[in-house]
């Protein structure tokens, strides 16, 4: 099947061909008349032509899309037809402008048809708003680019009844009664802003209300406006909100600068939250919490996102992205910002490993798969598509890389030097890393290679050690693979932080290179440069292992450490992170080989030093639950798909379930011993702590389930007991994996929950995640379910999503009907909501990392979601990105 025609085939953005907008706009004043069937937008802009434009007598373009124009006046006049044009994008174009002019249009939209979620949208009745990235062109003509930056006074009229709440950006600015039953608010943002941190937010809601002294002694009123009923599910978003506030003031001295901080939940929503000026708009998922609805994790996830959006403030509003490559700018930064907040709030190994975790498992396969892009792109065709993790979780990485080699205080005047030069303006990734340079007097110019290359580099490491010379030789080597048009790499610059363990007793020892004076205690940073480079390392009394990457010191692989140097760092490494790492990668290769002995068609085989480091891991709980937890399970699925050539789910699943069972069955003792000791918890609590020793325990019951029925028992009495979600859903999720208990505990589960969304979610998710041979049929049966509906993007997610992304074994069903049904929900989400259906097909597009059968039968489904008519940009980027 061929892709369409290269005539119809949308059009890619292009980098370089960036162009200062030809007319700014100093103020917006906009108008709302709202109502879900015919709102009417009247707009009053005040443009003026851009002195750093490039042609001085460019037309006025104003972005448009989907929009009904009612009526159009220049300087207070009625503009004549003949005077501007709409194009077939619905963008308005006026040829031949003045410099100066105020340009006023009138709107029709229809809000409860956008079941897309981008522009002025109903959800439950209620109206919302999402701009970023080009949403605000489908609520009025604007020049929809974030390097226009405008103040904007809002004024919103609707029916009182229906809608007694009337938010935008800003602070309050007056609000009276109008006539037939309508009210009216009005708004004034005094900071500009590009249009895609407008927001507006109307309806029947009720707000959880605080408030927060900042540091300068003023007042901030802080809302949180939910459906009435949901008000007890607010208190930990507020608490990490105050938290964040204060961090922000401490950490980076940004005070907040507005009278009041509105956040507003939805159940409709595209991602996680929205970081709108003085009004963020959030995904239910990351407000809502109660500990009899809300996982540990989902409690961690509110902290994290919460405190994002906040940062934001400084970081993404108060300066801004010149366009949308720069993104990173702001994300990166601010994914940045929130990990330290939050490894700042509890233990920062364990924030640390949980965040390696999730970047190995989502931007790493990104990295190397038809998607892989720099974290700063150079050409796009759908913008949403790149809000991926290389943006934002690699662009965090490489904040970090900046961060360590420069010091932390001087990455604080590097971010006090970006804010005074940038404020209240749009930048980009380049003023960044000058204002970091420039603050550290260091030359950072070989780290934009980080923004400017694709791939995720292999470093390997080879020692040798001389006895004579008491010297240990140390050469790294650094290697990206090849990406889609970046055949050739560059080396670039990696610190390595390490250290040298004596071979014998584990012990650290102090390092002295060829060169310097004086021996060095602890972990010292080696700076690879180029594509090899060897460190000389004298008075070496035996033979070393080498920890290196400690802290994950680089987002690279590191490749190629033997078996024994990993048993010794995990079990003695002073650094926690590896010591962590090298326990998985430990055991990854001991898996590994058994994945090739299964495929042999040999007995799998056991390595008692697997059951070992259980014991030895549980013994020494005690002292860090949290770390214990991390520890303790098997590297996952897709972490070890990643080390081979291609992938094996199948092998890999039944190779993992049964040392799963086989280390729960030699461990029983110490196993049971610590689900035991850990049994009270005590009142539900999020701090770091208690989540640590839920999460080992739930972490050893997973062990006793797999070896056995006993520890299915174990499992349905924690379902049955458990007075907090965290504890039920780790009892459910292996109930789930057995014919006996399954089917009873989900109909138990969906009786009791069924009134709550969210909970919902996780049933429908525990669902597709079950390794049971019947799940791709369930999963297709359960789209049928009356509580599933393509409308709502969580549950798309919980369901579609979990199953092709969180369950390699059995949507890589040999059958290949797991493929066949994501390709029909994309083609069937494509024409309701575009972003969303765009990143559902991704799975599909990993095509090349499966052997046959399997590899041709995802491609022949990625070509029928491409020969679906009228496909979104956004769905035929994926798809033919994933073909090519
Ligand atoms: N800018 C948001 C964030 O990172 C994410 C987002 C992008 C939300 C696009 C909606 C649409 O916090
Ligand atoms: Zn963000």
């Amino acid at each position: 099947m061929a892709a369409p025609d290269t005539a119809t085939a949308p059009r890619a953005i292009h980098r370089l061909d960036y162009r200062p907008p030809a007319f700014l706009v100093d103020s917006a004043d906009l108008h709302f008349d709202l109502d879900p069937a015919a709102t009417v937008v009247r707009s009053t802009l005040v443009l003026r032509r851009n002195p750093k434009a490039e042609d001085r007598h460019a037309p006025l373009r104003l972005d448009g899309e989907g929009l009904t124009l009612l009526g159009i006046k220049v300087d207070g006049v009625p503009f004549p037809k003949t005077h501007y044009t709409l194009g077939e994008d619905g963008s308005l174009t006026v040829p031949n402008p003045s410099d100066i002019l105020v340009l006023e249009t009138e709107v029709r939209i229809a809000p409860e048809e956008n079941t897309a979620f981008s522009g002025l949208y109903t959800s439950g009745g209620n109206f919302y708003t999402q701009c970023e990235a080009e949403g605000f062109r489908r609520i009025t003509f604007f020049p929809d680019r974030p390097d226009v930056m405008t103040r904007f006074t809002v004024a919103i009229t609707a029916d009182k009844a229906r809608y007694p709440v009337l938010l935008s950006n800003g602070n309050p600015a007056g609000a009276g009664d109008g006539e037939g039953g309508k009210h009216w608010a009005k708004w004034e943002d005094p900071h500009p802003k590009p249009s895609y941190l407008f927001a507006l937010v109307a309806g029947d809601l009720v707000a959880v209300s605080d408030y927060f002294t900042t540091k300068s002694g003023r007042d901030v009123v802080l809302n949180i406006w939910v459906r009435a009923g949901d008000e007890d599910k607010c208190a930990y978003a507020m608490d990490s909100l105050k938290r964040s506030m204060k961090w922000d003031e401490e950490v980076y001295g940004f005070e907040y600068d507005l009278d009041v901080f509105n956040i507003a939940a939805v159940s409709d929503f595209n991602m996680g939250a929205m970081e709108n000026k003085g009004l963020n708009v959030f995904n239910t998922k990351f407000v809502l919490a109660k500990p009899d609805t809300a996982t540990d994790g989902d409690y961690q996830g509110v902290e994290t996102v919460i405190a994002h959006e906040y940062f934001h403030n400084w970081t993404g509003n108060r300066v801004t992205c010149r366009d949308w490559f720069q993104l990173s700018l702001k994300e990166g930064l601010t994914v940045f910002r929130d990990q330290q907040f939050s490894g700042d709030q509890g233990s920062r190994a364990v924030k640390r490993i949980r965040d390696v975790r999730g970047l190995r498992a989502a931007q790493f396969p990104e990295d190397a798969g038809p998607m892989a892009h720099p974290v700063r792109p150079d050409s796009y065709i759908e913008i949403d598509n790149f809000y991926t993790p290389t943006v934002y979780q690699k662009g965090a990485e490489v904040v970090r890389l900046l961060h360590t080699r420069i010091g932390a205080q001087a990455f604080r005047r590097g971010m006090d030097l970006y804010v005074e030069r940038h404020d209240n303006s749009a930048a980009t990734i380049e003023d960044f890393r000058a204002a970091m340079q420039d603050a550290s007097g260091v030359d950072l110019s070989a780290f934009a290679k980080w923004y400017e290359q694709a791939g995720t580099p292999e470093v390997t490491a080879e020692g040798e050690y001389d006895e004579a010379a008491r010297r240990y030789t140390l050469t790294l080597r650094q290697k990206t693979p090849p990406t889609p048009g970046q055949p050739e790499k560059r080396p670039l610059p990696i610190p390595v932080a390490m250290g040298l363990l004596d071979a014998g007793t584990g012990r650290e020892q102090p390092t002295r290179l060829q060169g310097e004076n004086e021996a060095r205690t602890g972990t010292r940073t080696l700076m690879l440069e180029d594509a090899e480079a060897r460190f000389v390392f004298e008075d070496v009394p035996a033979p070393p292992v080498p920890s290196l990457l400690r802290g994950f010191s680089a987002p690279v692989k590191l490749k190629g450490l033997p078996l024994d140097q990993l048993r010794t760092l995990a079990a003695r490494d002073t650094d926690p992170f590896t010591r962590w790492d090298s326990g998985q990668q430990y055991a990854a290769a001991v898996m590994l080989g058994m994945v090739a002995a299964h495929r042999r068609g040999e007995p799998p085989g056991f390595d008692p030093a697997l059951a070992e480091a259980v014991r030895a891991n549980l013994a020494g709980a005690d002292a860090d639950p949290a770390f214990a937890a991390e520890a303790l399970p098997l590297p996952g699925e897709g972490f070890l798909a990643d080390q081979m050539d291609l992938a094996d789910p199948e092998a890999i699943h039944l190779v993992r379930r049964h040392l799963r069972r086989r280390i729960g069955a030699e461990c029983a003792d110490a196993l049971r011993e610590t689900y035991e000791r850990l049994a009270d918890t005590g009142p539900y609590s999020p701090d770091g702590a208690s989540i640590g020793r839920r999460s080992l325990r739930n972490a050893c019951l997973a062990y006793l389930a797999a070896a056995g029925e006993d520890g299915m028992r174990l499992a349905r009495a924690q379902f049955d007991a458990a007075a907090n979600m965290t504890d039920v859903l780790a009892a459910l999720s292996l109930l789930a994996e057995s014919e006996e208990h399954g089917p009873a505990a989900l109909a138990a589960f969906h009786a009791r929950w069924r009134g709550d969304e969210l909970v919902v979610d996780k049933w429908f998710s525990i669902q597709a995640m079950s390794a049971q041979a019947g799940t791709a049929a369930r999963v297709r049966e359960l789209q049928r379910h009356p509580d599933f509906s393509l409308r709502n993007p969580n549950r798309v997610r919980s369901l579609l999503g979990a199953f092709a992304s969180g369950n390699p074994y059995r949507f890589h069903n040999r059958s290949g009907e797991g493929y066949a049904l994501l390709a029909d929900a994309v083609i069937a989400l494509d024409p309701i909501n575009a972003s969303t259906a765009a990143r559902l097909v991704g799975p599909l597009g990993l095509w090349r990392r499966q052997a046959p059968p399997l590899s041709g039968m995802m491609r022949r489904e990625l070509e029928r979601v491409l020969a679906a008519p009228n496909l979104s940009k956004g769905t035929y980027e994926k798809a033919s990105k994933g073909l090519a």
